[in-house]
């Protein structure tokens, strides 16, 4: 795990720093416009602690939002005080959660007074680089003028360096940082993809890694991981697992788990699994008559019985598999995923 945060220079405290726009987070109002604030921010903090696993990013969030309440706390003594710099790095697989925290932050943002709106641009390559001369910037800034208040998000962002010199994503990087500087006080970059795609790519761009001082892990989640999180897909859905199901569904996890890990999607495997379950709980519901609400509530062993990825081609006999055995880093087993 690592959070490294970074700040920009301090800035000296005095009357002419009281605005907003020179110390961001800095949220002026009545008291019942700050506690409102104040409740939007606990009921975000809370989301975010629904969430398994990802402690990184909780202990992150609760940083941030100590340091703009002291900021603030600092400004009204008079006291140096110096703009927080927040664009980030996350590595990880897909499926570990990273979109669904660039949306979260975005709102927390906003909430903080960093940002002035926090609404999550969600971009990949496609999006920013063009085919002519001309064609990429203007792609690019379109982009950036879309994500202004927000997070632009950039997905698999190793593949703008994907084609050498003379690729136009170089031009797309090279917008997208002056953007950043350009807009710094209410936009938040956020570059996306696999941890070691990621690090070879600040590696050999090092003038982007000294601009994203934050620095987010994405682990793949072990199956008592994405049992909790199916757990709590189905209870948001009102959805729950008889005994029987419940020790299906960890079967197939471990399964998942061993067969293929960075493959497979984590919890948005566990998802299609959940979401599959439910149109199979229908069928086997629907042309029954007197259906209890027990009956509308129960996932059975039955309605998850050959999910999972390898389960329908691969016969794995009895053998007892730890969960939280981590795989030989060689162990590459591809197949058709769930997305
Ligand atoms: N820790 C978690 N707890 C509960 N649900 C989670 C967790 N992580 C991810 N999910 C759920 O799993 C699904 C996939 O997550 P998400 O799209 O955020 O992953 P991702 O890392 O952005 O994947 P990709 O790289 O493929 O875009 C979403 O439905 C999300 O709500
Ligand atoms: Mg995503």
């Amino acid at each position: 795990m690592q959070i490294k945060i970074g700040f920009g220079n301090m800035t000296k405290g005095n009357s002419r720093l009281t605005t907003r726009n020179r110390v961001r987070g800095v949220i002026p109002g009545k008291q019942s416009e700050r506690e409102n604030n104040e409740a939007r921010i606990n009921e975000i903090l809370a989301e975010l602690d629904k969430l398994i696993g990802l402690k990184n990013v909780k202990e992150l969030a609760r940083e941030i939002c100590a340091y703009v309440k002291i900021q603030q706390k600092r400004l009204q003594e008079g006291l140096m005080a110096g703009p927080v710099v927040l664009h980030m790095v996350f590595k990880g697989n897909p499926g570990t959660g990273k979109s669904t925290v660039a949306r979260i932050i975005g709102r927390l943002f906003k909430e903080l007074g960093i940002l002035s709106s926090g609404h999550l641009v969600e971009v990949e390559r496609a999006d920013l680089v063009g085919e002519y001369i001309g064609h990429t910037a203007q792609k690019a800034r379109e982009q950036l003028r879309k994500s202004l208040g927000g997070v632009l998000f950039i997905d698999e962002a190793y593949s703008l360096a994907r084609g050498g010199e003379k690729d136009f994503g170089r031009e797309a990087i090279d917008v997208l940082v002056k953007g950043m500087e350009d807009h710094r006080n209410n936009l938040i970059l956020i570059l996306a993809g696999y941890r070691e795609e990621m690090e070879y790519f600040l590696e050999t761009n090092p003038g982007l890694r000294s601009r994203f001082p934050i620095h987010l892990d994405f682990p793949d989640y072990t199956v008592t991981e994405l049992l909790e999180i199916a757990q709590l897909m189905l209870s948001e859905r009102q959805y729950q697992l008889t005994e029987e199901a419940r020790r299906e569904l960890e079967k197939i996890l471990r399964r998942e788990v061993i067969f293929g890990h960075r493959f497979n999607g984590n919890a948005r495997m566990v998802r299609n699994i959940i979401e599959r379950a439910i149109r199979r709980q229908a069928v086997r519901l629907v042309g029954r008559a007197n259906l209890t609400r027990e009956d509308l509530l129960t996932i059975t062993q039955e309605d998850l019985a050959r999910l999972g990825l390898g389960s329908e081609t691969l016969s794995l006999g009895t053998g007892v598999f730890q969960p939280e055995i981590p795989l030989p880093g060689n162990l590459r087993i591809c197949y058709n995923n769930h997305r």
